[in-house]
């Protein structure tokens, strides 16, 4: 049987409802840090899986980083959309991740902050593998993982290697960092990690 976290009604309501505790209010200092290390090379390109609301979009485009972001629910979206100012070049699709069109190897980052822990860890797997063809060879996934416990909803915690396991050779991992637990929502307060994979050029 499908849950209903797998549905867009279930996120739709919980944006018109106010009810996010997920999200954090701007960019997250850990992101912040990386674009200060990593700022983009002429023609790269980042996807943003289960956006939101889209509080770091600008932030990538103002590192020069062409924006792809892909959400399921029309109000997060709309209000994804509503941030960016005109003239800056920043694509938010109203769409199912796992179904949409997207270019393959066609990013040199994915971005991620609580999508993959939104999703039914029976579909990691499939979610790991598409990341992994989006991603130009050379290309990184990276992001804010949530790294708490696995109960029987939302938020879905990875636990100790399973990343690792699931990635295979795919994404090979590059860094791990902490956030300080200042830097998340209370939900998410000193359980999530910075984490680095990169696909391996020639791959
Ligand atoms: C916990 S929220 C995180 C949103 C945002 N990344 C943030 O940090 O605030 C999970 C998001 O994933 C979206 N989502 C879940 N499954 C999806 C799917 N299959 N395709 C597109 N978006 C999806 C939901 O609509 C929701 O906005």
């Amino acid at each position: 049987m499908t849950p209903i976290f797998a549905e867009p009604a279930f996120w739709e309501e919980r944006y018109r409802a106010g009810q996010t505790p997920w999200e954090f209010p701007g960019v997250p200092p850990a992101l912040t840090r990386f674009l200060a290390r990593h700022p983009a090379q002429a023609g790269d390109t980042v996807l943003v899986p289960g956006c939101g609301s889209g509080q770091e979009l600008v932030a990538f485009a103002a590192a020069g980083y062409a924006v792809t972001a892909v959400d399921f629910s029309p109000t997060a979206v709309a209000r994804a959309r509503a941030r960016v100012p005109a003239g800056v070049a920043v694509r938010i699709l109203c769409a199912d991740f796992f179904t949409c069109a997207l270019p393959e190897a066609g990013f040199s980052l994915v971005y991620e902050r609580t999508f993959v822990c939104a999703l039914d860890p029976a579909r990691w797997a499939a979610v790991t593998r598409r990341i992994a063809t989006l991603l130009q060879p050379g290309g990184r996934w990276v992001g804010l993982f949530y790294e708490g416990p696995k109960e029987d909803r939302p938020p879905f915690g990875w636990e100790r290697g399973e990343a690792e396991r699931l990635l295979g050779a795919r994404l090979v991992p590059e860094a791990t960092l902490p956030v300080p637990a200042a830097e998340s929502p209370a939900l998410f307060a000193g359980r999530e990690g910075w984490r680095e994979w990169r696909r391996p050029a020639g791959s």
